[in-house]
């Protein structure tokens, strides 16, 4: 990534889509106005992301969610010592945690994301990972090019054709390359994204996959989330070309005492807030 790279008259204007006095939604939103909604908000809300979550998060942590599941303990990508020498792609990598953890076993990591304010966060902690403003629905990358690919909540709740963003994860990886992302649980959708007590009854029905989105006064969203139920979201991964291996809902753990929007310790220790799907390519 470099500077000449980013098109300013590509984003959405950012200038009077701030988000602040969006109206909240649930109505349709296709593929492109997804996109362009979750690059201008993402773009709005880097500074804020990273100072709230940034330490947290850590400069070269790899957390797959706010209950602070770690790749660490977890190896959902495999054993730590097996990701030397792999080639691994990082998609939605915001500031590039991840891809930072990754390099630091030996790995080599391209961390790809959407909003170039995210991936200025990456530069200005620093570290040699690559760095590649695009969407997730059109990987620049050859095919097979990469043995791994990761997502800890980046893209795939925001897009409106995650088959897609899944297909074009299988062409870039190497036959038997594993392809492992986190999600909000599909549980969530049908309660309040509160973190006490109002954020325990059920609100709406799971199973309607109507869009989340905020809308300015134009009726132009300028954020968007699509729910999958957890069956959608398992046929989407085959549909992509994958094997699903596992599928781990980390449990809150009691040395984490901090709320993350919605998620909290005491939802968490009732019902799951992320779900972590780990695939594999034929
Ligand atoms: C919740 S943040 C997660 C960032 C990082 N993985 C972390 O754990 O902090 C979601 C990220 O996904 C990115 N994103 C959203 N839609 C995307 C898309 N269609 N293609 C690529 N990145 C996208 C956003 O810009 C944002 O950086």
């Amino acid at each position: 990534m470099n500077q000449e790279d980013y098109a300013p008259e590509d984003a959405y204007d950012a200038e009077s889509a701030t988000g602040d006095d969006a109206e909240a939604t649930r109505r349709d939103a296709g593929e492109a106005e997804s996109s362009r909604a979750s690059r201008g908000w993402w773009d709005r809300n880097a500074d804020d992301y990273q100072s709230e979550h940034g330490a947290f998060l850590g400069d070269d942590r790899f957390v797959w969610g706010p209950e602070g599941l770690d790749e660490e303990q977890a190896a959902l990508l495999g054993p730590a010592a097996s990701l030397k020498d792999k080639d691994v792609l990082e998609i939605g990598a915001g500031a590039a945690q991840c891809s930072r953890w990754l390099a630091a076993r030996g790995a080599r990591p391209v961390a790809l994301d959407l909003s170039h304010r995210q991936l200025q966060h990456a530069l200005r902690i620093g570290g040699e990972v690559p760095l590649v403003e695009a969407d997730a629905g059109r990987l620049p990358f050859r095919d097979g090019s990469f043995d791994l690919a990761c997502s800890a909540y980046g893209a795939v709740p925001f897009v409106a054709d995650p088959v897609n963003v899944m297909r074009e994860v299988h062409r870039v990886l190497r036959p038997g390359g594993r392809w492992v992302f986190s999600v909000t649980h599909p549980l969530r959708w049908a309660f309040p994204d509160e973190p006490g007590p109002e954020g325990l009854s059920v609100a709406a029905s799971y199973f309607d996959r109507t869009p989340y989105v905020e809308q300015d006064e134009q009726g132009r969203a300028v954020y968007v989330e699509h729910h999958r139920t957890l069956g959608d979201r398992v046929r989407d991964v085959v549909a992509g070309g994958f094997r699903l291996l596992d599928l781990v809902e980390p449990e809150w753990p009691a040395w984490n005492t901090q709320e993350w929007g919605g998620w909290s310790p005491l939802r968490g220790n009732l019902i799951p807030g992320t779900a972590i799907f780990v695939c594999e390519r034929d």
